[in-house]
C-alpha cells in the first residue's frame, strides 16, 4: 500500500518494531498526567518526547492553575469567566465539564505532593486577567508549571510501569481504514527510524507558539502533533485563534520571558512611554481585562507612541513583596540588568497559546479511531476564541483523566493491528532549513499576527503555497521535520484566517474588526 502523508520514505517491515498497550506523544502536563492515570488503571504505558522530559510549555508556566476550590469560589463563577473571556464561541458543555472536573484533579495534585504556595493552611490563590475571583493556585511565587512537572515526573518514572523515551521524535502516525494502529517514529540518538504498535495514542505534543519570531514558547513547541494528525486525515478546529500574551519582556539580546499575568493580579499597572496608565481607556477590566483586549490596547499605545514596548509598573509594589511572589521574574530580569523593584519593565505582546488544535469530542478522542489528543495539542472548544489565564494546566488534567477513563472502558475490545505501511516516492529536499524557518516566522509575525487583513493573509498563503518543503520531499532529520510541520500549521492558521471574516478573540481583522453573530460557529479543516 502506498501512502501520501508521510514525511520520509520507509517499508515498517523493515524497521525495528515494539509494541505498547498506549502510546502517549508529549512530556508536558497533558502527557505526563495521562499517563500517571493510565499507570494507576494498570495499563501499559509508553511516552514518547522529542527532546528532555522537561522540555514543555508546561514547565515554564508561571502564572499557576485555575480552580475553583477559594471559600467565595464556585464553578459556576469559573464557569462564566471562561465563557466571557471565550468571545462566545467556548463549547458550553465542555466548559463545564472543565470548571466542575477540575477542582478535583487538582486536589490530586495536592494528594501527590504539588507543593502550591500557602497563607498558613490556607493555599494562596492570585487572580489573573477577566477572573472575578481570586483562584489561581501557583508555586514557588512563580514557578509553578516546574513544580506540577516535577510532582508528575516523580509519579510517572519512579513507578516504573511507563517507558519514558526521551529524544524519540515522532514522525507520523500509521492509519488503516479510518484506524490508527501505531506511529513511525526517529530516534534521535540512535537515528534510526521504528514503529510502534499500539492501541491507542493519545497526542499531547503542545503548541506552535515557534512559528512566530516572538513567543513565550519554547523550542519544542513546533505545532507537530496538529501536523501529524492533519496528514493523517484528523480534523482540526479553531486554528486562527492564536493568544498572544500582553507582557513579555523587551529588552536587547534577552528572549522574550514571559511576565506572568499574576504580576497584573498583585497590582502591576501599564503606562505607556508617556507615563500615562491607559487600559482604563479600553475596558472595564483595566489591567485585568481578558488578554486579546490588553494584547490590542497595548499595540495600540505602541503605535501611538511609536514605540517597541510599553511599561509595566511594579514600583509602587513593596520590593520584598515582589521578590518573594514573583522570583523568577525578578531574578530573569535582574539577569539583563533591570531592576524591577526600581523600574517599569519593558513589555509587548508575543504569541503564546494556540486555542485551535485536533478536534476532539468530550472523552479526548479525535475523528480518527484510537487517536486521542490532550492539551495545547487539542481543540474541544473549551478556551473559545481567547482562552481564560490559567485554565490552560487545568485543561490538560480535566481532559487527560477522561481519556483514560474511555480507554479503559474499550481498550479490551481493541486488538493490535500490525499492517504494512510503505511509503517510496519522496524525492530529496532544496534549500536552507534554517532561512526557510527565518522566512515562516517572519511571514507569521507580519501578516498573521494579532492584527490581520485579506491582504497580509493573502501574502501569507502565497508563502505557503509556493513553499517547496510542503510539496513530496523527503525530511532528512528532526529538524526538516519540525519545519515541515509548521510549514502546515502555519497554512491552516492562515487558511483559517482567511475564511473567518469577523474580528473575535485571538482572532482580529482590521477589514472586519465587528463580531458577527453569523460565525457563532467553529471552522473545521481536513486535509
Ligand atoms: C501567565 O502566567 O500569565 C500565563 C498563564 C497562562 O498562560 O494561562
Amino acid at each position: 500500500m502506498v501512502d501520501r502523508h508521510y514525511l520520509v520514505n520507509f517499508n515498517s517491515d523493515n524497521l525495528p518494531q515494539y509494541q505498547t498497550e498506549l502510546l502517549i506523544v508529549g512530556g508536558g502536563i497533558a502527557g505526563l498526567y495521562t499517563a500517571w492515570k493510565a499507570i494507576e488503571a494498570g495499563l501499559e504505558v509508553t511516552l514518547l518526547t522529542k527532546r528532555t522530559i522537561i522540555d514543555s510549555n508546561s514547565d515554564r508556566a508561571q502564572g499557576g492553575i485555575a480552580a475553583a476550590l477559594g471559600k467565595t469560589d464556585s464553578p459556576e463563577l469559573h464557569y462564566e469567566d471562561t465563557m466571557l473571556a471565550g468571545a462566545g464561541l467556548c463549547d458550553a458543555v465542555a466548559v463545564k465539564v472543565l470548571v466542575n472536573e477540575g477542582p478535583s484533579r487538582v486536589q490530586e495534585l495536592i494528594n501527590m505532593g504539588a507543593n502550591f504556595d500557602r497563607h498558613g493552611n490556607q493555599l494562596a490563590m492570585t487572580k489573573e486577567g477577566a477572573h472575578s475571583k481570586r483562584r489561581i493556585l501557583h508555586a514557588h511565587g512563580d514557578a509553578t508549571g516546574a513544580e506540577i512537572i516535577c510532582t508528575l515526573m516523580q509519579q510517572v518514572l519512579n513507578q516504573g510501569k511507563a517507558l519514558v523515551l526521551e529524544q524519540h521524535f515522532v514522525v507520523d502516525l500509521l492509519v488503516k481504514d479510518g484506524v490508527c494502529c501505531g506511529v513511525l517514529a526517529y530516534d534521535e540518538r540512535s537515528q534510526e527510524y521504528c514503529i510502534y504498535w499500539t492501541k491507542a495514542v493519545v497526542m499531547a505534543s503542545g503548541g506552535a507558539g515557534r512559528l512566530y519570531k516572538y513567543t513565550t514558547n519554547p523550542e519544542v513547541a513546533t505545532g507537530d502533533g496538529i501536523a501529524i494528525a492533519y496528514r493523517a486525515g484528523a480534523e482540526v478546529m479553531d486554528m486562527e485563534f492564536v493568544q498572544f500574551h500582553p507582557t513579555t519582556l523587551v529588552l536587547p539580546n534577552a528572549p522574550r520571558f514571559l511576565i506572568s499575568e499574576a504580576v497584573r493580579g498583585e497590582g502591576a499597572l501599564l503606562r505607556n512611554s508617556q507615563g500615562e496608565r491607559f487600559m482604563p481607556r479600553y475596558h472595564g477590566m483595566a489591567e485585568l481585562a481578558p488578554r486579546d483586549i490588553v494584547s490590542r490596547a497595548i499595540l495600540s499605545e505602541m503605535a501611538a507612541t511609536q514605540k517597541s514596548y510599553v511599561n509595566l509598573d511594579l514600583t509602587h509594589i513593596a520590593a520584598d513583596k515582589i521578590k518573594r511572589r514573583f522570583p523568577t521574574i525578578t531574578a530573569t530580569c535582574a539577569k539583563y540588568g533591570l531592576d524591577i523593584t526600581k523600574e517599569p519593565i519593558p513589555v509587548a505582546p508575543a504569541a503564546h497559546y494556540l486555542m485551535g488544535g485536533i478536534k476532539t469530542n468530550y472523552n479526548g478522542l479525535t475523528s480518527i479511531q484510537g487517536l486521542y489528543a490532550c492539551g495545547e495539542a487539542a481543540c474541544l472548544g473549551v478556551h473559545g476564541a481567547n482562552r481564560l489565564a490559567s485554565n490552560s494546566l487545568l485543561d490538560g488534567l480535566v481532559f487527560g483523566n477522561r481519556i483514560v477513563k474511555h480507554l479503559m472502558k474499550t481498550i479490551d475490545g481493541i486488538s493490535l493491528n500490525k499492517e504494512r505501511f510503505i511509503c517510496q516516492d519522496l524525492f530529496e529536499p532544496a534549500g536552507d532549513v534554517e532561512a526557510i524557518s527565518e522566512q515562516l516566522k517572519w511571514t507569521m509575525g507580519e501578516n498573521v499576527g494579532p492584527l490581520r487583513t485579506i491582504h497580509r493573509l493573502t501574502r501569507a498563503l502565497a508563502f505557503f503555497e509556493q513553499n517547496e518543503w510542503l510539496k513530496r520531499h523527503r525530511c532528512r532529520n528532526a529538524r526538516e521535520m519540525e519545519l515541515r510541520n509548521m510549514l502546515e500549521v502555519g497554512k491552516l492558521i492562515t487558511e483559517a484566517a482567511m475564511m473567518r471574516t469577523e474580528s473575535r478573540g485571538g482572532h482580529f481583522r482590521l477589514d472586519f474588526p465587528e463580531t458577527s453573530t453569523r460565525w457563532e460557529k467553529h471552522i473545521i479543516l481536513r486535509r
